[in-house]
């Protein structure tokens, strides 16, 4: 035996193949499960894709770097339910092409910033968010406030995000732009089917100015909806665990 060892590793190439033969055995059996598994990603009440005006903040969110500073994963450790609420379910982030669990926690962990703070609040807080957090180092997004949405690409978002395997529907697509503008109108003609398209969704106007779809209201739609599509009064881990 030992002479077969000897052998090994006194033949760098044979020692290399042979430890690249073991790793990835090792890696197969931990991996390969994963795929097959229906629990690997469980599924939990309450969760839906996101809507066009929410999906269109999210990309305000990536473009502007917001994960740089940000992470959306609670991890079950007690100091971080304590402070943030429930730890992350994978089944939240089931939807996020990329997903934004993120590694830097310059400002706070933001998976349940969804209804912690007004619209008011988020929108000052963006605009200047000194004037809010006078210690704050995040920098002021103003300009949101002022930038048209550009809602004539909702559509080709919602496709994007069916093709890597978000389940949204044909009807879907199709109302894209329209379903964006009816998130911000109570009163719009669409307001049941869009609600039908996705339940739960927060409607109404996010930044406080009527006259203009501005990406702060897509990025207020965002951040309002983070981590409030679970009911964690009614969630049960145990029951959910197959
Ligand atoms: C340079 C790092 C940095 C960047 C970039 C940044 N933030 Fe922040 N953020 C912070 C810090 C630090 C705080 C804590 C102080 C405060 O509330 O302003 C914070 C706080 C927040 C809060 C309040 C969280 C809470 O639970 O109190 C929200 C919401 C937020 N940021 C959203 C955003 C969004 C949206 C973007 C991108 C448009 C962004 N941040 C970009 C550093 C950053």
């Amino acid at each position: 035996m030992l002479e077969k060892h000897k052998f090994l590793e006194r033949h760098g190439l044979i020692l290399t193949i042979a430890i690249l033969v073991t790793v990835s055995i090792g890696g197969m059996v931990e991996i390969a499960p994963l795929f097959y598994l229906e629990s690997t990603i469980e599924e939990v009440d309450g969760m839906r894709p996101y809507s066009p005006l929410e999906l269109a903040g999210r990309d305000v969110y990536v473009r502007e770097g917001c994960y740089l500073c940000h992470s959306q994963q609670i991890r079950p450790l007690r100091d971080e339910v304590e402070r943030y609420g429930h730890y992350s379910l994978a089944a939240e982030s089931m939807y996020d092409h990329p997903f934004q669990w993120g590694s830097k926690r310059t400002g706070p962990d933001l998976a349940r910033v969804g209804g912690k703070y007004s619209d008011e609040w988020h929108r000052q807080h963006l605009a200047d968010p000194r004037a809010l957090v006078p210690e704050s180092v995040m920098p002021p997004y103003a300009f949101l406030q002022s930038r048209a949405l550009d809602y004539y690409q909702a559509a080709a978002r919602l496709k994007a995000n069916r093709a890597v395997g978000v389940p949204y529907t044909d009807e879907m697509i199709e109302n894209a732009e329209s379903d964006l503008r009816a998130q911000v109108d109570p009163l719009s003609d669409q307001y049941e089917a869009f609600l039908a398209r996705y339940p739960n969704a927060q409607v109404r106007n996010f930044d406080g100015d009527a006259h203009q779809l501005s990406e702060m209201d897509a990025l207020i739609a965002y951040m309002q909806i983070l981590g409030a599509m679970v009911d964690f009064e009614t969630y049960n881990a145990e029951e959910n665990y197959r």
